[in-house]
């Protein structure tokens, strides 16, 4: 392993024993170790991959899959040192049962911030209450921030470079601070951990019938919603919810749930078309290679209103007029196919009896009119009839844009 790493892990031990490995002093340990000796300054890259894969002396490496991938540079009984990579990623919004500091190494990243307020534990492993997002910043190479475990340090991080680096300075484990839970905003909290063998199998089994395309599946659904408790519904409910509006049986099944689970389950049916959206977005990113852009999709996952994704984008583009800006990445974002005009999810409604080589135009002064309304209707929009402008209006606002319109 590359011998920086040695080296940082040695001082950050030495410090740390020098305060009995005080668990609450550890983060700014870590914190001021990673500044003082900067990951993204010291470490060639290259060479350090070329070492791990050509020598076999290396720290003992874990099966997480939680980077793409984890590479272990340095080991203690009490804590260690990772380097994680970014391919396509993003983390959920979650909490540590860990604790210590991440440095950007390459890249910058999009952090958000968020606290659970009024949470209720259903279970040990599910919770429900109201996830507020309290901050959003972007981290530059170089940045590094501390990790505290608990409830308390609520965060999630969208990768902006592909590939993105962090560096983590972590403890093995604090005891006392899980479950790591993640947040589906707006309104639960899940273990992702947790393992209920019998609902996987459960739902893998409603697999075998979808698959089958058998008519049975939204009466065996609902049935299974009645008799389920809270926290098991809800995941058959998650799991279920793509192929049951695929073939238009959602509604009766979801009505079900919050019937029997009234008034729980109020927050349920804003959390599950949070979640489709999120992994619309989290799915675009794919394709979406341009940095520029991919801040535009962090916002568009991140920002909870239209004015904190514009106020957010005039921090980072300060010279410039942040709807030209939103405007400009519509522009460079259309896509013209067989299939049709596009801008990210949002598709040209195929209704609009318009001659295609007109279409992108008007696609892209329908946003810029949904965008930033006008007195004056642009003469494209104004020539149309008024069912065709709704048409359009609801191809945006049922797409990953639908924050801007
Ligand atoms: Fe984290």
């Amino acid at each position: 392993m590359d011998p920086f790493f040695n080296t940082l892990g040695r001082k950050i031990l030495d410090h740390w024993k020098q305060e009995n490995f005080s668990l609450q002093k550890f983060p700014q340990i870590a914190r001021s170790t990673l500044d003082t000796n900067p990951p993204a300054k010291h470490v060639n890259l290259a060479s350090l991959m070329r070492e791990f894969l050509l020598t076999d002396d290396q720290p003992l490496q874990t099966d997480s899959p939680f980077g793409e991938p984890e590479i272990v540079t340095y080991t203690h009984p009490r804590f260690y040192i990772q380097l994680l990579f970014w391919m396509e990623g993003t983390t959920a919004i979650h909490q540590h049962e860990f604790s210590g500091a991440f440095h950007v190494m390459h890249g910058s990243s999009i952090h958000a911030h968020y606290e659970f307020q009024n949470a209720q534990p259903i279970t040990p492993y599910l919770k429900v209450g109201n996830v507020k997002m309290n901050k959003m910043e972007i981290l530059e190479t170089g940045r590094t921030m501390p990790i505290i475990s608990g409830p308390q340090n609520i965060h999630s991080l969208f990768h902006l470079d592909s590939p993105s680096l962090t560096v983590v300075v972590r403890t093995q484990h604090d005891p006392g601070t899980g479950p790591q839970f993640n947040y589906l905003p707006p309104h639960l909290a899940i273990d992702p951990h947790f393992s209920d063998t019998l609902t996987m199998r459960r739902k893998q089994l409603l697999d075998v019938l979808a698959g089958t395309e058998d008519a049975g599946y939204p009466q065996q659904v609902l049935e299974m919603i009645a008799d389920l408790d809270f926290e098991r519904g809800f995941s058959i409910l998650h799991h279920s919810m793509a192929y049951l509006q695929q073939i238009d049986a959602w509604k009766p099944v979801l009505q079900a749930f919050e019937k029997k689970h009234s008034p729980l389950a109020a927050g349920v049916a804003a959390t599950l078309k949070e979640d489709a959206r999120r992994s619309v977005i989290k799915s675009l990113r794919a394709t979406v290679i341009e940095p520029e852009h991919r801040f535009f999709l962090a916002l568009l996952m991140n920002a909870p209103t239209r004015d904190d994704l514009l106020a957010l984008v005039s921090q980072r583009f300060t010279e410039e007029d942040p709807i030209a800006i939103v405007l400009r990445w519509a522009q460079e974002l259309i896509e013209v196919s067989d299939a049709g005009v596009t801008i990210l999810d949002a598709s040209f409604p195929d209704t609009l009896q318009i001659e295609s080589e007109l279409q992108p135009q008007l696609f892209l002064s329908a946003f810029r009119h949904f965008l930033k309304p006008e007195k004056k209707l642009p003469p494209v929009i104004r020539d149309l009839p008024a069912a065709d402008v709704k048409e359009l209006r609801t191809s945006f606002a049922e797409s990953s844009l639908s924050l801007l319109i």
